[in-house]
């Protein structure tokens, strides 16, 4: 088999850059070694930037995210006792963001990809991938029983945070030293309630972190920080929704309850590899970089990522022009690590670290009262939540 890009991993970043390059007549083959129903289903974050939303509408793929998903024009902070709403849209002259989860996303994606006659393949094996200092490298892996052997101009790297990609750069070309651990983690639930809120609330308290989010009029999302060794078996439903509202009610929010259908513990870790590109390979998603939840930045620094690489392997094809090819690493890089801030920003300002003093509270406190009382301070909150302009 031949392709012109060998595509690993279909996830936001492999099943968008594949259909962005079809658009440009560019074709791909996408490989996973997950299951169709596995992507479909497993429950990821759920905010979409601006320029997320953009892009989806631009390519077609906006459709039932348009019918399904819901504008936010703001978000809330709430601390001291008072819940404090920043006004995004107003603030970022006209952006806003859309709650649709990410395998909401994804099967947008494959749907599209699918009917557009795409290559991608589903429960794949025994992946290996050779020959990327030269220029034809070979994808290989087991499909259905049979070899296959991929031959392709690029290979793009969207294998995730369990990455086998990003191994493929030498070492001693690559640093992969800019990780930091959280002490912390987020317990998730989805639960079968109407909104609690008609934006989400981000809660700071004496008692840690809690996020209201939502996913549809009858499903909620909603966090709160957790020890990351939390056993979610150790937590009953009414402990759950008393440790929710124990965080959210001192600012006056009240709970809506109801079925707890899904629990989990995400950890917090934040992680950059420079660079991110080396021969024909080139790395984009979470198999480069990964950001604490807070902030919701992992799937659309994907899509941004991808959205530069498509661009540059379209100069490529079209003009047979390397430059922005041989520039990926810091066009992107630029954005992951501004988003790298922010999240780790969001997350220092509003978690209960457990070595904080009472300084360190006030001090939170102070400036979350700067970020929704000072406007150019909200500014940057809502320009970074809803998302810089895409490259
Ligand atoms: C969600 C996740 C986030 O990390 C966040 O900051 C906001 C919302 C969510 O899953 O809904």
């Amino acid at each position: 088999m031949r392709t012109q890009v060998g595509i690993v991993g279909a996830g936001p970043a492999g099943l968008m850059l594949s259909h962005l390059l079809h658009l440009r007549g560019v074709e791909s083959v996408v490989i996973d070694l997950r299951t169709r129903e596995d992507i479909e289903e497993t429950i990821k974050a759920g905010v979409l930037e601006q320029g997320t939303v953009d892009l989806m509408n631009q390519t077609g793929v906006g459709d039932r995210m348009m019918r399904d998903g819901f504008v936010h024009h703001g978000i809330n902070l709430a601390f001291s006792g008072t819940i404090h709403r920043v006004d995004l849209y107003e603030l970022s002259s006209g952006r806003a963001v859309t709650v649709y989860p990410q395998h909401e996303v994804l099967k947008d994606l494959i749907a599209r990809r699918v009917a557009d006659g795409g290559d991608v393949r589903f429960g794949v094996s025994d992946t290996t991938v050779e020959g990327i200092d030269g220029d034809q490298p070979v994808v290989r892996f087991v499909h259905e029983g049979q070899r296959q052997q991929l031959e392709c101009d690029f290979v793009a790297g969207c294998d995730g945070s369990q990455t086998y990609t990003r191994f493929l750069i030498p070492e001693g070309t690559i640093r992969t030293d800019f990780f930091r651990q959280y002490p912390f983690a987020w317990f998730g639930i989805l639960a079968e309630a109407p909104p609690s809120s008609d934006e989400l609330i981000y809660a700071h308290s004496d008692r840690g972190f809690a996020l209201i989010s939502t996913r549809s009029p009858s499903v909620q999302r909603l966090y709160f920080q957790c020890d990351p060794a939390t056993n979610t078996d150790d937590w009953s439903a009414d402990r759950i929704w008393e440790e929710i509202q124990a965080r959210v009610g001192t600012a006056g929010a009240t709970i809506k309850t109801g079925k707890i259908f899904a629990k989990g513990v995400l950890q917090f870790r934040s992680f950059v590899c420079e660079p991110m590109q080396y021969g024909r390979l080139y790395l984009a998603g979470d198999s480069a970089h990964t950001v604490p939840p807070t902030g919701a930045k992992g799937l659309n620094l994907a899509v941004a990522d991808v959205h530069a690489l498509d661009r540059a392997l379209g100069a490529f094809y079209d003009a047979k022009d390397t430059g922005l090819l041989e520039a990926y690493t810091q066009t992107v890089l630029k954005r992951v690590w501004r988003a790298q801030h922010f999240s780790w920003w969001m997350t220092s300002m509003l978690h209960r670290f457990s070595e904080a003093t009472d300084f360190d509270l006030r001090r939170q406190i102070a400036e979350l009262e700067m970020v929704t009382s000072t406007p150019s301070a909200s500014r940057v909150l809502a320009e970074n939540y809803t998302g810089l302009p895409l490259t």
